[in-house]
């Protein structure tokens, strides 16, 4: 039995993972794709050599299905078994990143096609790679992703990826999306396409209808949110101190400290958020970055707190545009947090926005915007 399968029966048998029919299935073609993977010599072993040819890519998976379904779980679990050193894990947002910074070293030295050096040093990085939620929203994106798969692909890098839609509905309503329809069929031809979309949202029934703001401030809260982290993150209370933090990138070359980061979640005081001269770029590096952010310490704010106020709402705007879940402690109710001052009547709408936040509707709505235009 390959280590995935095993791994797997093993969390079922213990009760962490309810038996569920759509990640069975899930979960067998990923052992099929982990034996493949396993047992493909590597590029450049003296097999291929003496063959004088060049190995096929393995077929990937494209895992696909609505919010809480296991999809990362999976794929991560699939990740940490596979028995390669040649593997890279990344989420989508930051792959693409990586990409175009390459393409622009690439362009600079004016030396033809920057998509094919820039695949080459990707695949030499790793055989396998695990991209977690595919979305595309941005034309940059849907301009380049046909042609650095393709070559991808034929160099014989294997993706596995995870997204909230079907290869069809990628790009859905964006601009020039004639342009795009390529990689989709691309997609579709070339990974193994695999639903997981069962009944029931893990994430929403993890949390088991626990209230997502709570007021005030204080040692109750504190206790409330730290449960609800565990709940989502299946990582011990017992080891609280030792969540790992981690510095993410932000436009403009700067970075920010998530003091603690795990699984998609992330934790702030509302102090380093929004305390200093933090602004939109940062917060949208959050909003893309994280499915959930828990935020503790949130004050009441009186007019000679109008900057704290202001970065609030901006954050606040950046969490709702990428859907991300939010679970705070504050000292009140979203519509009793800055009542006068500069700006409180644009307020009124970031506590509008915080008491739909914490609606089931939103709760089990997917992280990520739509395409642009829809
Ligand atoms: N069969 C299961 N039984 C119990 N908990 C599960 C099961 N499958 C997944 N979970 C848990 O549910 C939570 C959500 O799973 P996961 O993050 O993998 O969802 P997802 O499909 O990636 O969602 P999203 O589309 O929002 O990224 C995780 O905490 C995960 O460990
Ligand atoms: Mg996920």
């Amino acid at each position: 039995m390959t280590a995935l399968a095993a791994r797997y029966e093993a969390l079922v048998e213990a009760g962490e993972l309810r038996p569920d029919s759509d990640q069975k299935r899930a979960v067998d073609r990923l052992v099929r794709l982990s034996e493949q993977l396993e047992a493909a010599p590597r590029r450049g072993s003296v097999i291929w050599r003496a063959l004088g040819k060049k190995p096929e890519a393995v077929r990937g998976v494209y895992l696909w299905g609505g919010v809480g379904r296991g999809k990362s779980m999976l794929m991560d679990l699939f990740f940490a078994c596979l028995d390669t050193p040649s593997k890279r894990r990344i989420h989508f947002h930051e792959f693409m990143l990586d990409i175009h910074d390459r393409l622009r070293a690439e362009r600079a030295k004016e030396k033809g096609d920057p998509v094919l050096p820039v695949a080459d040093a990707i695949r030499d990085e790793a055989r396998l790679l695990a991209l977690d939620e595919m979305v595309v929203n941005n034309t940059a994106d849907a301009a380049i992703l046909s042609r650095l798969f393709t070559a991808l692909l034929a160099k014989g890098v294997t993706v596995v990826t995870t997204s909230n839609r079907p290869p069809a509905d990628l790009y859905k309503h964006g601009q020039n999306r004639e342009l795009f329809l390529p990689f989709i069929d691309l997609i579709e031809e070339r990974l193994a396409i695999v639903p997981l979309n069962g009944p029931t949202d893990y994430r929403l029934e993890r949390l088991g209808g626990m209230p997502t703001w709570y007021v005030p401030n204080g040692e109750e809260a504190t206790a409330k949110l730290r449960e609800a982290f565990f709940r989502l993150t299946d990582y011990s209370p017992d080891d609280a101190e030792h969540v790992p933090s981690e510095d993410i990138a932000v436009a403009g070359g700067r970075s920010l400290h998530v003091p603690k980061s795990l699984k998609g979640v992330a934790v702030f005081s509302f102090k380093r958020l929004c305390g200093d001269a933090r602004g939109a770029a940062d917060y949208l590096a959050i909003a893309r970055k994280y499915h959930t952010v828990i935020i503790v310490g949130i004050p009441r704010m009186g007019p000679e707190k109008r900057n704290e106020a202001t970065r609030f709402k901006v954050l606040i705007d950046a969490l709702y545009e990428y859907k991300v879940k939010l679970l705070a402690a504050a000292d009140a109710e979203p519509a009793g947090l800055y009542q006068a001052g500069d700006g409180a009547f644009e307020f009124e709408r970031t506590a509008s926005r915080l008491i739909e936040m914490q609606s089931d509707e939103y709760l089990s709505a997917g992280h990520g915007v739509e395409a642009n235009g829809g």
